[in-house]
């Protein structure tokens, strides 16, 4: 499958190696694509990095794993591209690094991915959003953790809605 990942970062960046590993072809966006190339480099080609225009585009589906500050202007700059497809979001809000754009997103009533979704929101709607959680894990490398009855399989904990 083609996945695109919005943010290269801890999340991003570890996600997305979990799923190149798993033979998906993914492709960074970030608004600094060339310093993910070494990351690009060691998952081989499977892996690319572009813009987060570029990313969304190449998806079929679509990883936001960026701060909550900047998925206003993302959102209005991948919302025709994004369109029809689902869009997994990472993100959570903090006023201390999102300042009050935080209070709106929890402020929303399907919470913070319900206002990421509501800014991805074009005619046609994207299909579904996805709010990722970390299910107490304390790190991000174990999102992907291995399941006690397979541990060949990875999973991660999900919540999916239709954007209101
Ligand atoms: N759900 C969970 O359990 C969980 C756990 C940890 C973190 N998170 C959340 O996941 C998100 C990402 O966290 P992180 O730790 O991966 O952050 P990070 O390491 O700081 O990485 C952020 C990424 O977003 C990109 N970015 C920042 N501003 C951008 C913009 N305006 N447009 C496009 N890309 C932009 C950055 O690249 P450039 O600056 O090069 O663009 C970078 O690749 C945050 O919202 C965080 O709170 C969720």
């Amino acid at each position: 499958m083609k996945i695109g990942i919005l943010g290269a970062g801890s999340i991003g960046g570890t996600v997305g190696t979990l799923w190149a590993q798993a033979g998906h072809e993914v492709r960074f966006g970030t608004r600094h694509p060339g310093e993910v190339k070494g990351l690009v480099e060691r998952l081989g080609a499977r892996a690319s990095a572009g813009t987060p225009e570029d990313a969304a585009r190449f998806g079929d589906a679509v990883l936001l794993a960026v701060p909550v500050a900047a998925v206003p202007a993302l959102g209005r700059a991948i919302a025709n591209l994004v369109a029809g497809k689902v869009v997994l979001d990472a993100s959570n809000a903090y006023r201390n690094r999102d300042g009050a754009l935080a209070d709106a997103a929890m402020g929303h009533p399907q919470g913070s991915s319900g206002w990421v979704a509501s800014t991805l929101v074009r005619s046609p709607r994207p299909s579904g959003w996805c709010a990722m959680r970390d299910s107490g894990q304390s790190s991000s490398a174990r999102w992907a953790r291995a399941s006690s009855s397979n541990p060949t399989r990875r999973s991660m904990g999900v919540e999916c809605g239709r954007p209101m």
